[in-house]
This record gives structure tokens, C-alpha cells and sequence, in this order.
């Protein structure tokens, strides 16, 4: 531990991530914010409600929260407050914009560093877009490039390159609400694209520059580092469960059946075995228990998961050419999210991008349980390392272990509002 963390008191953060297929949230002890010592407190459940990141039926996702929340806070004998919310809705982005200010008294001043922020924060925030994160990458003074921290260098005008995180604000505010219903606040707002990438990646694999492509449920989440920063990012809104619904249309099932064969028995990696090879499955009917089976090869069903894993990837190439970054990043493309479980994806990926690919899990943070280092506990595990935009308040250590979180927290709404 750095002398500069040694001063800071722990402080307990929880981090809630909403998914499309389920909500997660980990209890983590930090040193500083974003600096995690331990998780002591994890918990998941299935998410109902929630498309392509979006809330379309709040009762279901509210339950989702209590539930990933209320298991959390009894492991680690704490009570939350607040928590720090991954945004994957809101069609996020990242993108790179120049802006510049002119010089007031000569020399650069933090005034004009100020106001150059400011000038970018306008811009990033023009559309009505809610503004998540913006950093500055470089400056120039007069056009020539000078130090990250100009202050002091003379000149008429200052400039930089910025990177701004952006989401348009009502379903992130209807995000929030949810929350706010299991009687939760919200301290931060953490980009899940930034959030998957540094907890899927090694920070020197995102200083050589890293392309992460996380592919959930509803979403898939395209993030790239270069020199150690995130300069950008896109969603694009397609998913596992889009795989499972095809699958459910050309066999004629139950998208239940289908998510179960697709886990079981879906693959990208195709041997001649697998023309001959059946897969057998119940047809959709009404009454489960009338339902009869049928049978299917397993070339047949990779040929379905095939064509619209290739259609995703076309998507995810057309993002990152839109970026024009993609010369820059020498490193691996790295894939997470829990359809990077599908065997045989990372090779039909190097087929389409030509570059080296790594299926990657949740970076093993000290605590975390290994259910929780799989591929699809990236962004919440990466949001222990974010340093966040706002301070997180502590948590208040409970004396007892079975208390549930949701009704002491509805207890003591009750009693301040009374
Ligand atoms: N072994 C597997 N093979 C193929 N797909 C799998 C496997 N295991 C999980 N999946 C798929 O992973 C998806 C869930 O991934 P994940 O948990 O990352 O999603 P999420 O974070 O809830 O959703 P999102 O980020 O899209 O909102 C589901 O579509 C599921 O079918
Ligand atoms: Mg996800």
C-alpha cells in the first residue's frame, strides 16, 4: 500500500450492475476510491425486465436489485446506503472532440484550464446527452503541444483533446429510479464500457492499447484503450439472448429450451462429428409436459448461432472503424461477457478482425469468490478499480448476520419519513 493510500481510512463501496440477464453487486473494502483492498460481500440475481440495458418493466428489475443488494450486505454484515451504478443504456459512447479557449493574462492559467473544460463540457453535453466522464488527453498552446498541465507556458490559445463519456439521460434516470425504489442512492454513474475493459484487461495490456468486447445478454459493449485510456467506446444493442431467440424461431422451441441448448450444446468450433452428431430438444407447445421432442444436429444449430455471431461482428467492426482508432491499438482484441463462453467465438473472431483474440474473465479481485471470475462478472468486478466521479459515503457496519439489508433500509426510510 502506497503512504498516500496508508492515510485514508477504508471505506466500504457497493456496486450494483444491472444486466440484461442478471443483476450483480459486490461489497468492496477500498483503501481510496477505486483502489479495492477485498470484497467482502457478492451477490447476483436473474434480472427480469430489462431490454438491451433498458428498463421496460420496473417491478421486475427493482426485484432483481433488492434481491443481488439484500445477499451482498448479508455476507458482508453491512448495510448500503448507496451504491455506484454501471450505465450500459442511453445509447453510451466515448468519443475523442479538440476544444479550445483563448489565453486571458498570457500565460496559461487554471482559470483557462477551467474554462477550456467547460467549453468541452458544453459541448459534450450539447443533444441534452448526460455527461459521465470527460477527460483531458493532451494540450497545445498556440497549437504546439505542451505538458498535460500547461499552467504557466505562454500564448494566445489553449487547446486539448478531450475524451467524453456520454448517455442520453432518461433511461439512465429510470436506471437510478429502480434503484432508488429498493431504497438505494446512487453516488456514481460508471460507464459499463469502462468498467469491462479494466476489469477484463491488465493495465499494461491498455497502455499498449486493448480492444475489450463485452458480449452479455442484450448488449454488447466495445471498448478501446490506447495509451492507458479509454477513448472509445460504443453499445451496440444485441446480445446472447438474441442467439437464443434465433434459435428458438428456426427449431420451432421455447426460448427456455433454446437458452438451454445453446449453453449446452452450442459451438462455433464445428468438427465433421458434428454433421452427424444430434442434439435433442422439446418442441414449443403450451403445456410443457405435452410438448414433443425433436431432434436436430449440432452442425445445424451452430449454423444458426454462426450467422448471427458473424452479423454481431460486422456490427462491432463497423464501430470500430467508425473510431478511426483501430490503427493505434497494437494489442490482442479481448473478448468477455458471458456469451464469450460460447466455444470456438474467439476464432471466429480472429477470422473476422484479423488480430489476435483472448477470451478474458473478471480480473480476480482478493475476495472475490470464483463464481464471480467468470467472463460475465467483468464490468462489476472493473468497477471496483474506477475511481468514480463522486465521493462514496461509507457504509454502517451491522452487528448481525441474517438482518436483511432491504428492510432495515425500508425501516429507516419509514422512520425518516414519519
Ligand atoms: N456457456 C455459454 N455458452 C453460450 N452462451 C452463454 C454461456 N453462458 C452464458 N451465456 C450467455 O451469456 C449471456 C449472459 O451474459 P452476461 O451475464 O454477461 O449478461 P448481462 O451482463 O446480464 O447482460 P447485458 O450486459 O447484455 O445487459 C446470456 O445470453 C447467456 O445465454
Ligand atoms: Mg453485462
Amino acid at each position: 500500500m502506497s503512504p498516500s493510500h496508508a492515510r485514508h481510512k477504508p471505506t466500504i463501496a457497493g456496486l450494483l450492475d444491472i444486466g440484461t440477464a442478471k443483476t450483480a453487486c459486490l461489497i468492496v473494502e477500498c483503501s481510496a476510491p477505486g483502489v479495492p483492498t477485498r470484497v467482502i460481500g457478492c451477490g447476483v440475481s436473474p434480472t427480469r425486465g430489462l431490454k438491451a440495458g433498458v428498463v421496460v418493466e420496473m417491478d421486475g428489475v427493482e426485484q432483481a436489485v433488492r434481491s443481488a443488494v439484500g445477499e451482498a450486505e448479508v455476507q458482508a454484515q453491512v448495510t448500503l446506503d448507496d451504491v455506484a451504478l454501471s450505465v450500459a443504456c442511453g445509447r453510451v459512447r466515448a468519443a475523442t472532440f479538440a476544444a479550445d479557449s483563448p489565453i486571458q493574462r498570457y500565460t496559461v492559467s487554471e482559470e483557462d484550464v477551467s474554462r477550456l473544460m467547460q467549453a468541452g463540457r458544453a459541448f459534450a453535453e450539447k443533444d441534452g446527452r448526460l455527461l459521465l466522464g470527460l477527460e483531458r488527453i493532451n494540450a497545445r498552446v498556440d497549437g504546439v503541444p505542451c505538458s498535460a498541465e500547461p499552467g504557466g507556458v505562454a500564448g494566445r490559445t489553449l487547446s486539448a483533446d478531450l475524451v467524453a463519456i456520454t448517455a442520453d439521460e432518461p433511461p439512465v434516470r429510470n436506471l437510478m429510479h429502480v434503484v432508488e425504489r429498493a431504497y438505494l442512492g446512487t453516488t456514481a454513474l460508471i460507464p459499463a464500457p469502462l468498467a469491462t475493459g479494466i476489469g477484463a484487461t491488465r493495465p499494461e495490456a491498455r497502455q499498449q492499447g486493448v480492444i475489450v468486447v463485452d458480449i452479455g445478454a442484450g448488449t454488447t459493449l466495445v471498448s478501446m484503450f490506447i495509451g492507458g485510456r479509454l477513448l472509445a467506446a460504443d453499445v451496440i444493442p444485441v446480445g446472447g439472448n438474441h442467439i437464443t431467440f434465433d434459435i428458438a424461431r428456426g427449431l420451432r422451441t421455447s426460448v427456455l429450451e433454446a437458452e438451454r441448448i445453446k449453453k449446452e450444446c452450442g459451438t462455433l468450433a464445428r468438427s465433421a462429428h458434428d454433421a452427424q452428431a444430434l442434439v435433442a430438444y422439446a418442441g414449443a407447445a403450451v403445456e410443457p409436459e405435452a410438448a414433443q421432442m425433436f431432434e436436430t444436429t449440432r452442425w445445424a444449430l451452430s449454423d444458426i448461432i454462426e450467422h448471427r455471431v458473424s452479423g454481431l461482428f460486422a456490427h462491432v467492426s463497423e464501430r470500430i472503424l467508425r473510431s478511426g482508432l483501430a490503427p493505434y491499438v497494437q494489442g490482442p482484441m479481448v473478448l468477455t461477457g458471458g456469451s464469450s463462453l460460447l466455444p470456438g467465438i474467439a476464432d471466429t473472431a480472429f477470422a473476422i478482425f484479423g488480430r489476435p483474440v483472448e477470451v478474458s474473465a473478471a480480473h480476480p479481485l482478493p475476495g472475490l469468490p470464483a463464481e464471480f471470475a467468470t467472463p460475465a462478472f467483468a464490468t462489476v468486478a472493473g468497477m471496483a478499480m474506477v475511481r468514480p466521479q463522486f465521493s462514496m459515503r461509507s457504509a454502517r457496519r451491522e452487528g448481525t448476520r441474517d438482518a436483511s439489508g432491504y428492510l432495515q433500509r425500508m425501516g429507516r426510510w419509514l422512520r425518516r419519513s414519519s
